[in-house]
């Protein structure tokens, strides 16, 4: 059974009934619908419910202001329809998921640390893995809470691997539910892809890649499509973590390390007696001096938390005012 959504002034979509958000259940159905994170955390998918009932999964989800709530606002990753619904919102093409996402069941066969606080899980499907580089799945964790989103780390591919760098966060339900409750052999939802700070082989520019300590995952996956599909242009590596232990690109790259013009590793929290003799401060204060005199020449890439994120934003959309299409990036609430 499904529920048939209609879109003010427009066209509608079905939604199956009990089962998706709002937001999946129109992307699945291949509509644009504006979204970022697709688990609460950004606002990008708010809308206004204009008939029809909707629960909300998850009241006091961060994407909403106090401001949003009194004006009625709801967000799409969070609300389940209850009925036949009309919404208001604005949909755009580039919103259109250029691979439509689905639910799969994915087999932990493995999962390996790749420095003290992250490891790389390596999940399995029957069906191929069809993503784009650079875009993220869907999890629900055992006894979690709500949806985690996990970046891909590898390429697609017709074997139906999917892999993916997760840090164990501090007191974090679902990153902890899915070290310590997800056992080799276990089966998970897998959900996806999503997302739109994907690889853009068509984009005729030197890359630059920036990870903010999880981020890395993304754009390993990033950086090895840019070398497969650009000879002639460009990549480079930026690595932001708190110490040399945390580090991990060069590895999970292997042999495909080779294709990078420049990695620099920027370290935050190394000792200051330590023999580091390389960068240390914040990776985007090393993106601002090294890369400024080219920013115009590059497609750039980035995924992190949201204070690093936030400053990349800033440095080049303000600062060098670099077009917005060739900026693609996650925050990783
Ligand atoms: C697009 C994207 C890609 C990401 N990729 C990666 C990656 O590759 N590797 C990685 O390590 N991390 C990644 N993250 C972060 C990851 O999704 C989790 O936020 C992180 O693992 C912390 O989750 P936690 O459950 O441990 O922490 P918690 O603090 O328990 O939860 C954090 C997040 O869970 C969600 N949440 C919490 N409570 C609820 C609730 N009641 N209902 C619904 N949702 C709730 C919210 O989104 C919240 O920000 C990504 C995040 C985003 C948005
Ligand atoms: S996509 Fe819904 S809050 Fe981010």
């Amino acid at each position: 059974m499904s529920h048939r959504i209609t879109l003010e002034g427009g066209d509608g979509f079905d939604v199956s009934a009990g089962e998706d958000t709002l937001l999946r259940g129109a992307l699945r159905a291949g509509v644009g619908f504006p979204y970022d994170c697709n688990v609460g955390g950004c606002g990008s998918c708010r809308f206004d419910l204009v008939a029809g009932e909707m629960e909300t999964l998850w009241e006091e989800a961060p994407g909403l202001s106090e401001r949003d709530r009194r004006r009625g606002k709801r967000l799409a990753c969070q609300s389940r329809p209850r009925s036949d619904c009309t919404i208001k919102m604005r949909t755009g093409e580039e919103y259109r998921p250029p691979v439509p996402p689905r639910r799969m069941k994915a087999v932990l066969a493995c999962r390996r640390p790749v420095t003290s606080s992250m490891s790389e899980f390596v999940l399995r499907t029957a069906e191929p893995a069809h993503f784009i580089a650079g875009q993220y799945a869907i999890f629900r964790p055992p006894g979690a809470e709500g949806a985690r989103a996990y970046s891909m780390s590898n390429l697609p591919n017709g074997e139906g691997e999917w892999r993916f760098v997760i840090r164990r966060v501090p007191g974090g339900r679902g990153s902890n539910a899915m070290f310590d409750a997800v056992e080799i052999g276990d089966t998970l939802e897998l959900d996806g892809p999503y997302g739109h700070a994907h690889f853009r082989a068509e984009a005729p520019r030197d890359v630059v890649c920036i990870a903010g300590g999880s981020g890395i995952g993304p754009v390993v996956s990033v950086a090895r499509a840019a070398v497969e599909a650009m000879p002639g242009r460009r990549l480079f590596v930026f690595e932001g973590a708190r110490t040399r232990e945390d580090l991990c690109f060069p590895a999970l790259m292997g042999a495909a390390q080779g294709g990078v013009a420049a990695y620099t590793p920027v370290l935050s929290a190394e000792a200051d007696d330590s023999g580091w003799d390389g960068v240390r401060g914040f990776v985007h204060e090393e993106v601002e001096r090294a890369v400024g005199h080219r920013a115009a020449e590059c497609e750039f890439y980035f995924a992190g938390p949201p204070p690093m994120t936030e400053a990349l934003q800033k440095l080049l959309i303000v600062n060098w005012t670099v077009p917005l299409a060739r900026i693609h990036f996650d925050r990783f609430f």
